[in-house]
């Protein structure tokens, strides 16, 4: 049975959501599911907009046969090679013949890599940045969006309604619940934390690339933001807008300190949270603090991209840093973060070391400043270390923006 929806008199959604997946990309945790998003535009010609996962192939298939009501599908546009979007694309062209992929010369090599279908060149029709492809009433324009989130990734701009096909920018994670405008739900309340889960995780590392697409958007007129994942906007657009400026230049959205700890038997632990109502006691609001071993990576990252503050506390281990904290690190390493304040708490019970290499990893951090001096404990924190504790505690603080 189909599940399409009207997005515009002639536009329609035909995604599908996986509410069954548990890990997006085999990493990213994804308790309320993902929204695969396909578009399906009815003209003199027909489009399609991406496929989908192959896990929601056969409803979006059933989609495809319900939308085109008996007539030929004229194209099949790929903005976003990666399979999650395109793993569907030999069915489409098998089922329908005649059916044009309109792509770039990169995506069309990145077909060529995941599948192989019979095809001569006359099944591509390659277009470069800015070239115009009219389909009756509608005119539909290319724009280059490399490394946002692959190399080939393209958007398309439908210039007769203003809508702009983002591919993975403007995404979430998150099924789409029966709505699928975000203007229909509580965005904010109910998405807005996976919204950013899914930006600095997926394409966090890339914000110069994001600020390029930015730049080209600003100067185009957008009534309506279709993504890949997640819900169209036609409302408010300049509010999500400005959360991908922030994330993008990697700007912090609040002034405030998070904390990020191991603890094998809770001792480095307990010096968290005493820095924490240190903190609070200075007048320290949102404090949050996060456990690397029970916490995943992913949800650490994407508040890591929230806050200006971060502090690190963790254990020495096998001569190293724990686990778990040095997965995070690295993490945030690749994703590019910066524009930080760090302060480091190390513990280690007879050859502390793994305050020098976070330093050593957090210095590599670009506009990056460590934070007064790093808090050693020796197995568990001593009274007569308070002082100290509170000295670390006022650094951070007069640090903070006022
Ligand atoms: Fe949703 Fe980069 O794929």
């Amino acid at each position: 049975m189909y599940n399409v929806k009207n997005v515009t008199k002639d536009l329609y959604w035909v995604g599908a959501n996986d509410r069954r997946i548990s890990l997006f990309e085999s990493v990213y945790p994804v308790p309320k599911g993902v929204s695969y998003n396909s578009y399906f535009l009815m003209d003199d010609k027909t489009v399609l907009f991406d496929t989908v996962d192959s896990s929601v192939a056969h409803q979006f298939l059933q989609n495809i046969e319900y939308v085109l009501q008996g007539r030929e599908l004229d194209y099949l546009v790929i903005n976003h090679m990666e399979p999650d979007h395109c793993a569907e694309i030999q069915t489409i062209v098998e089922k329908y013949k005649n059916v044009k992929i309109v792509c770039n010369a990169k995506t069309e090599s990145m077909i060529k890599q995941f599948f192989e279908f019979e095809s001569d060149e006359s099944r591509y029709m390659l277009v470069k940045e800015g070239d115009v492809l009219n389909t009756g009433k509608h005119n539909l324009t290319f724009v280059f969006a490399p490394m946002v989130h692959w190399p080939e990734v393209m958007v398309t701009y439908d210039t007769t309604d203003k809508i702009l096909f983002s591919a993975d920018a403007f995404g979430s994670f998150g099924a789409v619940d029966g709505n699928i405008f975000a203007d229909e739900v509580d965005f904010a309340a109910r998405y807005m934390d996976e919204a950013r889960r899914y930006y600095t995780n997926i394409v966090g590392k890339y914000g110069p690339q994001v600020q390029m697409l930015l730049k080209k958007a600003s100067s185009i007129e957008i009534n309506m933001i279709c993504p890949l994942h997640g819900y169209v906007w036609r409302k408010d657009l300049e509010k999500f807008i400005d959360k991908y400026q922030k994330w993008s230049t990697y700007t912090p959205e609040i002034n405030s300190v998070l904390i990020a700890y191991s603890s094998v038997y809770g001792n480095t632990q307990n010096t968290a949270e005493i820095l924490a109502g240190k903190l609070a006691n200075l007048g320290v609001k949102n404090i949050e603090m996060f456990d690397v071993s029970t916490i995943h990576p992913s949800y650490i990252v994407s508040e890591v991209f929230k806050y200006s503050h971060l502090v690190f506390a963790t254990t020495t281990y096998n001569m190293g840093i724990f686990v778990n904290m040095e997965i995070l690190l690295s993490d945030l390493t690749a994703h590019n973060i910066q524009n930080r304040k760090v302060a480091l708490i190390e513990n280690g019970s007879w050859a502390p070391c793994c305050g020098n290499m976070m330093n050593e990893i957090v210095s590599k951090w670009k506009n990056t400043e460590i934070i007064g001096n790093k808090f050693q404990i020796k197995s568990s924190m001593k009274s007569n270390q308070e002082e100290e504790l509170t000295e670390l505690a006022n650094a951070i603080f007069e640090s903070m923006e006022k």
